[in-house]
């Protein structure tokens, strides 16, 4: 029997979207064994263009690996605040963009480009398909995750290449995501960057056009 949502499930699923949030700040404790894995299946069912299913997990757990990618976020972020213009620097400066030294777990979430599952399905005009495909992947354990009250962070202030070498990986998968994953210390129904004055969400009347 397919299930039939009720109206309660809706108002649920409506808080879960207005409440998943991007987490930098993580209580240490590790999540109980084998939630990891068992939040990693659920983004297993998120769609990919072909049936494809690109998205590889690694689970970084080397301390070496993971001070190597700190250091990685560390000097981006360094770039990032040289380039920002002098008006908002300062308030770059004051952002905590990512959770790398608290977080008890490290998710990266890869790409792989060259894979044959879907038999290319889709993605002969749209190669970049593949990669929305992990996206969506993303976001998939973003929910999950969020509906039993774990946390997660996502960190795009890094080298691709560094992170590719720190985790030895093969040469045809593309990075797309770096995932902080644990306990959020605090939880808010409005994003910290808006929080922090740093951006606002807009309506949508904002991102639709007519033709
Ligand atoms: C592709 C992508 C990359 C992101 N990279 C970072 C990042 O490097 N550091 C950070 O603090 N937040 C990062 N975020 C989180 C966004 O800043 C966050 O989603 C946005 O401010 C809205 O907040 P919310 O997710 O809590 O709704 C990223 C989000 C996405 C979707």
């Amino acid at each position: 029997m397919p299930p039939s949502f009720s109206a309660e499930f809706r108002t649920e699923l409506h808080r879960l979207l207005a409440w998943r949030r991007d987490v930098r700040h993580f209580r240490p404790e590790p999540l109980p064994e084998g939630t990891l894995e068992r939040l990693l299946e659920l983004a297993c069912l998120a769609p990919s263009v072909g049936l494809s299913q690109p998205w590889r997990f690694v689970l970084v757990e080397d301390a070496g690996r993971r001070q190597a990618v700190l250091e990685s976020f560390l000097a981006c972020n360094q770039e990032a605040l040289k380039a920002c213009p002098t008006e908002r620097a300062g308030r770059y400066a004051r952002l905590k963009l990512a959770g790398l030294q608290e977080a008890p777990h490290q998710v990266a979430v890869f790409c792989d480009e060259a894979t044959d599952q879907g038999g290319g399905l889709g993605r002969r005009t749209m190669p970049e398909a593949l990669r929305y495909s992990a996206v969506l992947a993303v976001y998939t354990l973003w929910l999950a995750a969020r509906a039993e009250g774990v946390g997660i962070g996502w960190v795009s202030i890094l080298d691709p290449a560094c992170v590719h070498d720190v985790l030895q990986v093969p040469a045809q998968w593309s990075l797309v995501a770096y995932l902080c994953v644990g306990y959020a210390v605090a939880e808010d129904d409005v994003p910290e960057l808006e929080r922090a004055g740093w951006e606002r969400r807009c309506p949508l009347k904002r991102f639709v056009l007519q033709r």
